[in-house]
């Protein structure tokens, strides 16, 4: 973390405006530092030592910004696309100068959790391909699920390029001309989930994630809805 820091920027982290209404507010004598009303946004204060107030109340600032996001079907998750709108779009003003990413990706028809963050180290840790981080999912698939196919998913799938699957979980949760399950990845590869029902010759017609780890989708969080991580979830997240 920095130890000192420009004030119109502490502001801004603070989500208190963009640096030109900052100025404004500053000139008004609504910021003071250590108890002293300041006009210039320019200066530096020490993170550390100096006490900053925005209409008496203190400035705190945040390097990190931890966001779930349920993910609705039509954007990718990345940053920037030159075509496609993504999830970083749907990030609210207030966070945008944390320069946020998805940690890593789910397809463009995928729905569900995706965390953004601005912490390389977290992500690192989440996508580490060691680290064998569980992604649950909810599939609906066309054609009927059986036991059999239990056994196949917990035995590993061997994929349409020859690579054999780690062994995971799936649980049939309906089985029908459409079916519904549950399934529980420890590996990341490119359309992993799609991929192994592929190989059973069953589509997937749908898919969401719901949860990460620990860390499971709030299911009152609408598609394309944003809310900042509980101090309990971010723990849950880390475990
Ligand atoms: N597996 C897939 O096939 N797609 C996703 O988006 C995530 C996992």
């Amino acid at each position: 973390m920095k130890d000192k820091i420009r004030l119109d920027k502490l502001l801004a982290n603070a989500g208190l405006g963009s640096r030109k209404e900052i100025k404004k507010t500053v000139r008004e004598g609504k910021v003071a530092v250590n108890g002293t009303t300041v006009s210039d946004s320019s200066l530096h204060v020490h993170l550390g030592n100096d006490t900053v107030t925005f209409d008496g109340v203190v400035v705190e600032y945040r390097e990190y910004v931890y966001l779930m996001l349920n993910k609705p079907a039509g954007c990718v998750s990345a940053t920037v696309d030159s075509k496609e709108a993504t999830v970083v779009e749907l990030v609210p003003d207030r966070f945008r100068h944390f320069e946020l990413f998805p940690v890593g990706r789910l397809d463009k028809d995928t729905e569900g959790l995706l965390i953004l963050t601005n912490d390389g180290k977290l992500t690192h840790e989440l996508l580490a391909p060691k680290k064998h981080v569980p992604k649950t999912y909810f599939v609906k698939v066309k054609g009927r699920l059986t036991e059999g196919h239990e056994k196949r998913f917990a035995k590993g799938i061997v994929l349409d390029d020859g690579y054999k699957t780690m062994p995971s979980r799936m649980t049939v949760l309906h089985s029908d001309d459409v079916s519904e399950a549950e399934v529980i990845i420890h590996e990341g590869k490119y359309h992993q989930v799609k991929r192994m029902f592929g190989a059973l010759g069953l589509p997937v017609v749908y898919l969401k994630r719901t949860a990460m780890g620990s860390l499971s989708l709030d299911e009152s969080l609408a598609p394309g809805a944003v809310r900042e991580l509980s101090a309990k979830e971010l723990t849950l997240l880390r475990n």
